[in-house]
């Protein structure tokens, strides 16, 4: 019998724990002429923002080694415009969505969570923290503690149904545990890691750099040790908060070390822009080295290369395989 890959998110049940990655898969439609849309785990959306924003300067996109970078901005149409046409495309082609929402001020995360109230069928929220705080000179909110959670706060606050709120962290802190712990004790359901890793190319030819921006987000390969070693202490420190574990995945194998670190769902990215199936062939994979370990479930292995988990993975994988 092939592994059970099915999970839960809320009260939606998910075929698989493979999701896009927030801004990968832009609102979903994109997907639709590759994939069956309604059998991926859920489809994370770009992040959705109160006014539509034309994003940042090109170029916005450089190529590094096992990686790249962007600095696309937060360009979109908006929520009234995701709310009349995204969102009920992706609904009624059977998605499961986790609405990605980024502000510029803690109110403008308040008001998009209230807007997020006025409409149903959303599986979770995932609030974007690494934006730039208008109120703090451009600070990103997930670099403070104290900011992360009054934005977690607001969002919880505003909206008028129970459905889990998952807040997304920044790898740039020193401390990831601390803004971990201010969002769980400000209200997050659960924990998405990571977003990308600030970076920068130049362009030794136009003796300057690549990107319009100076800077940009390292996403792809390049940056999956740094998400293992994420998901892992926040999982050693918060064993009881889901999270969703996002940075480098490109394979079945790297879903299951992410799971084995903690995460119970995982984000699929820069692996898209490649090969804009990779959701499902990552879950068929995924389904693949569960069934080699001998694995009856997803929820078997997750957490599973933790202190005693260790043990028990040891007799996952050394006891009788599946015939
Ligand atoms: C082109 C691009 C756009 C992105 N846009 C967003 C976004 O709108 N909101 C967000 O939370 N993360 C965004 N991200 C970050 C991804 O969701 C993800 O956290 C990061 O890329 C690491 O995963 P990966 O290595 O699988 O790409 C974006 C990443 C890329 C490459």
């Amino acid at each position: 019998m092939a592994p059970d890959l099915r999970t839960r998110l809320g009260s939606a049940e998910l075929p698989n724990p493979i999701l896009t990655a927030s801004g990968c898969a832009s609102s979903g439609r994109e997907l639709a002429q590759f994939i069956d849309v309604s059998k991926i785990g859920a489809i994370v959306t770009k992040s959705v923002m109160l006014a539509p924003r034309a994003g940042r300067p090109t170029p916005r996109m450089a190529e590094t080694s096992s990686g790249m970078l962007n600095s696309i901005g937060l360009q979109g149409p908006g929520i009234d415009a995701f709310l009349q046409r995204d969102l009920p495309w992706l609904l009624s082609h059977g998605a499961r969505v986790v609405v990605s929402i980024a502000g510029q001020t803690v109110r403008e995360y308040g008001a998009l969570a209230s807007r997020l109230s006025d409409t149903a069928g959303v599986s979770a929220v995932e609030i974007n923290l690494s934006c730039p705080n208008a109120e703090d000179a451009g600070r990103m909110f997930a670099l403070d503690p104290v900011t992360a959670g009054s934005v977690v706060a607001a969002v919880r606050g505003s909206l008028r149904y129970d459905i889990p709120v998952f807040a997304k962290l920044s790898p740039d802190v020193t401390d990831i545990m601390a803004v971990a712990g201010a969002c769980v004790a400000a209200g997050a359901d659960g924990l998405s890691l990571i977003n990308v890793l600030a970076g920068m190319v130049i362009d030794p030819a136009r003796l300057r750099p690549a990107l319009a921006g100076a800077y940009g987000g390292l996403s792809g390969p390049a940056i999956r040790p740094v998400a293992v070693r994420c998901v892992w202490q926040v999982r050693e420190a918060f064993p009881d908060v889901p999270i969703i574990g996002t940075g480098g995945v490109r394979t079945g194998r790297d879903a299951l070390e992410r799971l084995l670190a903690g995460a119970s769902l995982v984000g699929v990215g820069t692996a898209i822009v490649h090969d804009p199936s990779a959701c499902s062939r990552v879950a068929r994979e995924l389904e693949e080295e569960l069934g080699a370990l001998g694995a009856d479930r997803v929820a078997d292995v997750i957490g599973q290369a933790h202190g005693a988990g260790r043990r028990a993975a040891r007799g996952l994988v050394d006891g009788p395989r599946r015939a």
